[in-house]
């Protein structure tokens, strides 16, 4: 049965694009019922109109608390019986409220190789660090930041001294690596009770 999903993003949507793409290709039996962000203005919104995908966007400041926007989102989800929440590049920690409406249904990528170098700038963080091998983890989603019980993770050599290319090595196989880790979940190919 095709598994119907929503991706969350902040920024570029590269890895939203990724995901997509793979489902016209026949790769992945899902279809992207929603887009959320919270960020209006984000590269993501253009990529998911040129998609014909809708889009939920909010700011989170017009809300009196997080779980207030996350009912909301909740609602949207739904209506269009969303069964997956798929974090890529979204910028906030998820809260109780839609933990407790998608229990172990939430998946975030992440661009290190977990638990090391958590957070914000992951990348920067390794390279800062001078680790010679970083790489990039899909985990379950749970209230701390990227801690969720680990899927899947893939390595790749920092190239010393150049972000640019070194991100570019990450964002490559990150792309493969989540298409491949949400088919296996939806195909129920792993115990995702742990
Ligand atoms: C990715 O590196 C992902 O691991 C991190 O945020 C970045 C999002 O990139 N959580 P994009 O917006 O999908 O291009």
């Amino acid at each position: 049965m095709t598994t119907k999903i929503a991706v969350f993003a902040s920024g570029s949507g590269s890895n939203f694009q990724a995901i997509q793409e793979a489902i016209l290709r026949g790769e992945l039996d899902a279809t992207i019922e929603l887009v959320v962000t919270d960020k209006p203005d984000a590269f993501v919104v253009k990529r998911a109109e040129k998609f014909e995908i809708p889009v939920f966007s909010f700011t989170a400041k017009d809300y009196k608390s997080k779980a207030d926007y996350e009912l909301e989102i909740i609602k949207v989800l739904q209506e269009k019986e969303v069964e997956w929440v798929v974090l890529a590049g979204y910028m906030r920690l998820i809260g109780e409220t839609l933990l407790a409406a998608f229990p172990y249904h939430i998946v975030n990528i992440h661009p290190s190789l977990l638990p090391s170098f958590p957070g914000k700038d992951a990348i920067g963080q390794a390279m800062d660090h001078g680790v010679k091998i970083t790489g990039v983890t899909v985990h379950f989603v749970d209230e701390g930041m990227d801690t969720g019980p680990i899927l899947a993770q893939a390595a790749i050599e920092v190239v010393e001294g150049n972000r640019a290319a070194t991100e570019e090595r990450i964002h490559a196989i990150e792309h493969v690596l989540y298409t491949e880790t949400l088919k296996q979940l939806f195909e129920n190919k792993v115990n995702i009770y742990h």
